[in-house]
């Protein structure tokens, strides 16, 4: 089978969050499965480094056609990586910039986001069909979900087009890309796609609602997810239409890169361990409170961990709420992230005022990233909601026990520890309030003091395998379900 992945975001090339992660291990595990995978991406200016001086290009110049101009994109040949074919999407007046969505993460958008995905979506298509039409069209999230729009309304009389299938998977249903009514002319839509069974949506031009209706399948990226997002509490209004299309949606878990995160081989750590010799993770906790100016904590004081974009999804005012209480008990917490400033000036005075219990970094960063996973004993996740989440499936390899709100993939990864049965992986919590957060930030502090449990605890979650053969297969089926019901 040939699937093409059209994508806003792929490691190492581009990535603000988790969609990187997937975008970058899926397609070449699909690969092992034996089928032939293809990647387009924006040239975005982070990609440059990753090309020759020279580019090559697959295809010169694609005409993509506005209302009163044209605008031109090449198509870049990125080569073969782990046998999966990349090409970039070269149109630099949209896409040669510092941010990826807006001029800085958590900041705005640009104003000519619905241009810039549009054409990347066309020009997606067009090159599709010199370069090899698939079987399967996989697009993410809303800035690909043009695809399918386009692919069901100007390219559906295209012969070249008529077998292809779409699955589209919705990695986080919060963000949808919404824009004014005249996008329709901009992207020479028809009119008819505005109508509330399509993409309109309270008056505006709503990408994602476009991608459930005109996709042939929908996924999500955990079971619990795919059930939250058909009620009002998490469907961020889309839920009708994912009631409506629910015998087309599946929930199917992210997996993890054990390539890239594995405390036994992982060479951004300062050492290394397993679960058969933990000893190198104290060797790591050591580098970790160096590195954030953390001096003289003592062994018998837990450290939490936060590696995060910095987004009220992730319920970071939970913590606000319960900062001072937090601070009282034996414990210090480090934070690495960036987004909104109100989460970033949070941190940053919480910081301020307790300088020898808590450290933030607020910027996007691999390698302490890394190293916040491999140093400290627990790793907290709060969210208000969580599509899938990878953090926590990296904390269970690093041995650093999550501390999560029991929502989507959280849900389905983290089971609450059990001093009596020793069995568990973690702490959660139920409730949408701060009082549930502390008392399961207790429980994981009361554990915290039994060593030999404690390291139990550690081990249920590094003996966890969530590596991504799994979800491939699953997302194997769902292609094959997809082409048997096309005919
Ligand atoms: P989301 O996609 O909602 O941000 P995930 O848990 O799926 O959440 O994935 C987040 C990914 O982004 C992880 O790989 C995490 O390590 C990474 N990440 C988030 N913030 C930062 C940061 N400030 N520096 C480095 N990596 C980060
Ligand atoms: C989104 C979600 C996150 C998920 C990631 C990758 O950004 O917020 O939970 O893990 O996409 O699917």
């Amino acid at each position: 089978m040939h699937i093409v992945f059209a994508a806003s975001e792929c490691v190492p090339f581009a990535k603000t969050g988790g969609l990187a992660d997937v975008v970058g291990a899926l397609p070449p595990e699909l690969v092992k499965l034996g089928h032939q995978v293809t990647v387009y991406l924006p040239l975005y200016k982070s990609v440059r480094p990753f090309l020759p001086e020279e580019l090559t290009f697959a295809v010169r110049s694609i005409t993509v056609p506005f209302p009163y101009y044209n605008r031109f994109a090449g198509v870049v040949d990125g080569g073969l990586r782990d046998g999966v074919q990349f090409y970039f999407i070269d149109c630099p007046e949209l896409f040669d910039r510092d941010g990826f969505y807006g001029p800085k993460t958590g900041a705005g958008d640009y104003g000519d986001n619905a241009e810039r995905f549009g054409l990347f979506c066309r020009a997606v298509l067009e090159a599709a069909k010199q370069l090899g039409v698939p079987e399967i069209f996989h697009v993410h999230d809303w800035q690909a979900a043009l695809l399918p729009i386009l692919l069901r309304t100007v390219y559906y009389f295209d012969p070249a087009m008529r077998s292809a299938a779409v699955v589209l998977t919705i990695h986080n249903a919060g963000y949808q890309g919404w824009f004014p009514p005249s996008t329709v002319p901009q992207l020479l839509l028809p009119w008819d796609v505005f109508h509330m069974d399509k993409v309109e949506q309270n008056d505006t031009f709503n990408c994602l609602k476009g991608g459930l209706v005109y996709s042939d399948y929908l996924t999500t990226v955990s079971p619990t997810y795919a059930q939250e997002i058909q009620t009002p509490e998490f469907g961020a209004g889309l839920d009708p239409v994912l009631r409506r299309r629910h015998w087309d949606l599946r929930g199917i878990l992210n997996g993890v890169d054990y390539t890239e995160w594995d405390p036994a081989r992982d060479p951004k750590l300062a050492a290394h361990y397993s679960p058969e010799n933990l000893e190198g993770k104290i060797e790591c906790r050591r580098d970790l409170l160096h590195a954030f100016g953390l001096v003289d904590v003592p062994d018998t004081t837990p450290v939490i961990g936060i590696v995060s974009r910095f987004a009220t999804q992730k319920g970071f005012d939970f913590v606000a709420e319960i900062a001072d209480r937090l601070a009282e008990r034996n414990v210090v917490l480090v934070a690495l992230g960036s987004g909104e400033p109100i989460y970033e000036n949070f941190f940053r005075d919480f910081a301020a005022r307790r300088p020898h219990q808590v450290a933030v970094q607020i910027k996007y960063d691999d390698a302490v990233a890394h190293k916040v996973e491999a140093g400290s004993d627990m790793f907290l996740m709060p969210s208000r909601y969580e599509p899938s989440g990878l953090n926590q499936m990296y904390s269970l390899k690093y041995g650093t026990v999550p501390v999560v709100r029991a929502t989507g993939g959280l849900e389905d990864t983290i089971v609450e520890w059990n001093a009596e049965t020793g069995a568990g992986t973690g702490f959660k919590f139920y409730g949408y309030n701060p009082q549930e957060l502390l008392a399961a930030i207790d429980r994981a502090l009361t554990a915290f003091q039994d060593k030999e449990s404690w390291q139990k605890l550690m081990r249920n979650g590094m003996a966890k395998d969530y590596s991504w053969e799994h979800p491939a297969r699953e997302y194997v089926e769902v292609y094959t379900e997809v082409l048997r019901r096309r005919g």
